[in-house]
């Protein structure tokens, strides 16, 4: 199954059939990723494999093989259909990272209806947003997560079902709700897939924008084309491998590579609902002889941090590759897990716009500690001029451009064409980020185009937030920044005027804290709230975040000509 070559190789003969043919899938074929994940492995005899070893707190363990998951992906598929949820309808997983969301994000694929998983952290306008945006008919959640659900449902008029899978009968359910225990479910083993194609849509993912709501980004089945090869590649998963992807599901990390690309690869993988501490994140891996480690520069950073000492304690000899995405990965932060380790870590660059790696360090490269490494073969990306979008010499720094076609690109903005077309200029697609290339053809990171903030691998929009904040009675205007941070690079701040009559104090400052974690979520949280008298502005009342940017960030503060008091 595995093709041996390095990457110049494989550069030089590449065509996305190589993953069709690995995957035997001929275009126009019937193509399921719920199907790919667990029957294609079954028929392949691997069914009384292990598929998930799963933790939870208190060391409750789960252990769920190929033909567990078939099944009960099943079964979930059924019970849906019974509800009357039909293909291409919005199926929401709202729930922690437990057994029921990987299984069921499988059934909700077999039946042809799309999967929309939404971190459980998020509050009741955080998910209002997002369920009202994609018309969602059904929601699988929790019983902790019902409250935010039933507070908000009077304003979903699409929403037709919730689907509780922890119910334990103790309180009654209300109108529209209904009880699914996944383990106590009858398992069904003969199941009709419903025949979606390569361009029948999967995956809806939620994604921030800088200007306006989130924006919904569509994948489709096809995606499985790019995220099974490069899983294969880049994460260098083997048919004995035991990985672990650390990414939540409610991201698309966590479901492009902590299910799709893991299962279709017919590895063993384990997932914990335990937080961090690098402890119980050593104890797992040593405990399950973890081989493959997708992870985000913020644990690293978190693991840095609590120091060398405590890796001692451990045996971490079964891992072998280890990779990262979703924030700049910085040098220090790739030796120092070379030093304590002994392997160090892969960047890996790409978007949930991008469904799948674009630009990694790809194992065997040689790999320059800081850079996010060369494109993945297929992947044409180069340096555009912002001005012209034409690509620019070695070593400028400029805007990434990818051009169009690897299978698992978004196909659309969820009833959002304008901005979706928007983000196609000259040919190329532009991701908003901003890097340089050097002589040996490896990508170098410099920042996003945009005000969007990177707080720990998770990018939060600064106009959610203000959006957010001027709801609280006390506030007048605000402005949301980002500034730095060692373990989670940037994190947000905000600066805020008070309506007369309240209080600039530090209890003020909690209490508007507390209240955008309620509303949207804990990362979307400013950590730091100053209270100022005025925000600088443009003649046009336009609020200059750069300014403050800048001096969060202790950087020169540019061209001010437009500024209102100059
Ligand atoms: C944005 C995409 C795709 C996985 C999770 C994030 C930033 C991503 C890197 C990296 C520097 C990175 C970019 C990108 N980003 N990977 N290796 N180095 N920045 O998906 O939430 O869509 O965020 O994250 O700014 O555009 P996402």
């Amino acid at each position: 199954m595995h093709i041996i070559g390095n990457y110049e190789e494989r550069l030089s003969n590449f065509n996305w059939n190589i993953s069709e043919k690995e995957l035997g899938y001929k275009p126009g074929d019937n193509i399921n990723i719920g199907w790919y994940c667990s029957d294609r492995i079954c028929n392949m005899g691997k069914g009384d494999k292990l598929a998930l070893i799963w933790e939870g707190l208190g060391g409750k363990e789960k252990r769920y093989t190929y033909n567990d998951i078939r099944q009960y992906s099943n079964s979930i598929g059924n019970f849906l259909q019974g509800l009357g949820v039909k293909p291409e309808e919005r199926v929401c997983l709202f729930l922690d990272r437990i057994p029921e969301l990987y299984i069921g994000f499988l059934g909700i694929l077999k039946i042809g209806a799309i999967a929309q998983p939404l971190f459980s952290a998020f509050g009741e306008e955080s998910l209002h947003v997002r369920l009202e945006n994609a018309e969602t008919t059904a929601i699988i959640t929790q019983k902790k997560h019902l409250g935010k659900v039933r507070r908000i449902v009077a304003n979903l008029p699409h929403l037709r079902n919730i689907i509780v899978v922890d119910d334990n009968a103790k309180s009654p359910l209300q109108d529209m709700e209904v009880a699914f225990n996944m383990d106590e479910s009858e398992r069904i083993d003969k199941f009709e897939i419903y025949p979606t194609k390569a361009e029948s849509p999967s995956v809806l993912h939620y994604t921030s924008g800088t200007t306006g709501m989130p924006k919904g980004v569509k994948h489709v089945h096809y995606s499985l084309i790019s995220q099974y090869l490069t899983a294969q590649w880049v994460l260098d998963l083997k048919e004995n491998d035991i990985y672990w992807c650390t990414a939540d599901p409610g991201w698309v990390t966590g479901t492009s590579y902590g299910i799709i690309g893991a299962w279709a690869s017919g590895v063993t993988q384990c997932v914990n609902d335990i937080g961090f501490s690098a402890d119980a994140w050593y104890r797992f891996i040593e405990k399950h002889k973890i081989s493959v480690w997708y992870s985000a520069p913020t644990a690293i950073r978190s693991l840095m941090k609590a120091g060398e000492k405590v890796v001692m304690n451990y045996d971490l000899s079964s891992l072998r590759h280890l990779a990262s995405v979703g924030e700049p990965l910085n040098a220090e932060a790739v030796i120092w897990s070379e030093k304590v380790f002994g392997l160090p870590f892969h960047d890996s660059y790409w978007q949930t716009e991008t469904g799948s790696i674009m630009i990694s360090n790809y194992p065997g490269m040689r790999i320059k500690p800081g850079s996010m490494g060369k494109p993945f073969p297929g992947i044409e990306a180069a340096i555009l001029n912002q001005n012209t979008y034409e690509p620019i010499p070695v070593g400028q720094a400029g805007l990434i451009g990818f051009r169009p076609g690897w299978p698992s690109m978004m196909r659309m903005y969820w009833n959002n064409e304008e901005t979706y077309k928007a983000k196609f200029v000259n040919g190329w697609y532009i991701p908003g980020d901003r890097a340089y290339i050097d002589q040996d053809g490896y990508f170098w990171f410099i920042g996003r185009d945009d005000d969007i903030i990177n707080t720990g691998g998770h990018l939060v929009s600064p106009f959610e937030v203000e959006s957010a904040l001027i709801e609280h009675p006390a506030v007048a205007e605000s402005a949301v920044v980002s500034k730095p941070d060692f373990v989670n690079m940037e994190v947000v701040k905000a600066f805020v005027t008070l309506k007369t009559g309240y209080t600039a104090d530090e209890e003020m400052e909690l209490q508007i804290m507390n209240f955008i974690r309620k509303k949207l979520s804990p990362l979307a949280m400013p950590q730091e709230i100053e209270f100022v008298n005025g925000l600088p502005k443009t003649r046009s009342g336009k609020i200059m975040r750069r300014i403050l940017k800048a001096q969060e960030w202790g950087e020169e503060i540019g061209d001010t000509s437009s500024l209102e008091d100059d």
